[in-house]
């Protein structure tokens, strides 16, 4: 354990829950690991109290927060400033100390670009299909776009929901390069091997047997299947993509570089490969991974 003393500064998450977060792992080994007098807790923080959270946490000097379920899109309105990106976004997932109060980032969506490069996992010029519409898949598509996508199809079981996405983030990037679709219509993809990005919660532990497309017929064009869940840490979306040859990712490398990217953003550093290559092995110690 780091010595507390006068001098220690103080980072932290808000959401509920907050007692399975992975982010402390994070950021307590990258302050040790740089020897940096800093901290990281997490705080349980009701719907009703946000505004006093972050008023609280700003008149407490702590130099920065991160910010989960619920609280994503709320916490904006009590923001000093939000960056461009988290507005287009429409989530906040951390706050960066100001003279004047917190700015608002989404460090989650370049968490996972981050993450997918580490991979080698190339957007531009690809074909995306991207499975669901919740805010997750509303991020995704907003970066299959900026990245340069050659189309993006978002499917979702709801297809009012796929349209409003789709009209949101088309409008949003200002070309139209987001076509919605009912995920029952995936045969009407184009004959095309393409990137499969999963974001809707199907499949999640304890429903680890559950998969959103089961057709067969359907992983033998996706060349490579990109799952946003880590726990389970081989979805059935990621077995079925490989039994086709498809190369995998889940979830839990967008977890580790949406906290490197804050912390970097909190402290005005660039973390090596190198030391992110350790938290992942600790992030994988703490969920009982092998490998
Ligand atoms: P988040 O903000 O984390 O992305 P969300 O907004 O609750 O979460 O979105 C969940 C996504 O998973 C939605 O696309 C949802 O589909 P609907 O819009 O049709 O509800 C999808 N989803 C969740 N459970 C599902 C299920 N059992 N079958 C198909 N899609 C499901």
């Amino acid at each position: 354990m780091r010595e507390i003393n006068g001098k220690t500064q103080i980072c932290g998450l808000i959401g509920k829950p907050v007692e399975h977060t992975l982010s402390p792992v994070i950021h307590n080994y990258l302050a040790k690991s740089e020897g940096r007098n800093l901290v990281y807790v997490p705080f349980l923080v009701e719907d009703v109290k946000i505004k006093e959270a972050v008023e609280g946490a700003f008149a407490l000097n702590m130099l920065g927060l991160n910010v989960t379920v619920p609280h994503k899109s709320s916490i904006m309105l009590h923001l000093k400033e939000v960056d461009k990106l988290a507005k287009d976004i429409g989530a906040v997932n951390t706050l960066v100390r100001m003279e004047e109060g917190y700015k608002g980032y989404n460090t989650d969506m370049p968490g996972l670009l981050r993450a997918m490069q580490s991979e080698n996992i190339a957007i531009k010029g690809e074909l995306v299909v991207i499975l669901g519409a919740g805010g997750a898949a509303r991020a995704v598509a907003l970066m299959c776009a900026r990245e340069g996508a050659e189309a993006v199809y978002l499917l979702n079981r709801s297809l009012e929901k796929a349209k409003a996405v789709a009209a949101e983030v088309n409008y949003i990037h200002g070309q139209s390069i987001i076509t919605p679709m009912k995920v029952t219509d995936y045969k009407k993809l184009p004959q095309r091997k393409c990137l499969a990005i999963q974001a809707t919660s199907v499949g999640l532990h304890p429903n680890v047997d559950d998969v959103i497309i089961s057709d067969e017929d359907f992983y033998k064009k996706v060349h490579t299947g990109v799952d946003l869940i880590y726990n389970p840490y081989t979805t059935k979306f990621m077995k079925l993509v490989q039994g086709f040859g498809g190369q995998t990712m889940n979830g839990l490398k967008m977890l580790l570089y949406q906290g490197i990217i804050a912390y970097e953003l909190w402290n005005k550093v660039t973390i090596s490969e190198a030391v992110a290559q350790e938290i992942l092995m600790k992030m994988k110690k703490e969920l009982k991974i092998d490998g």
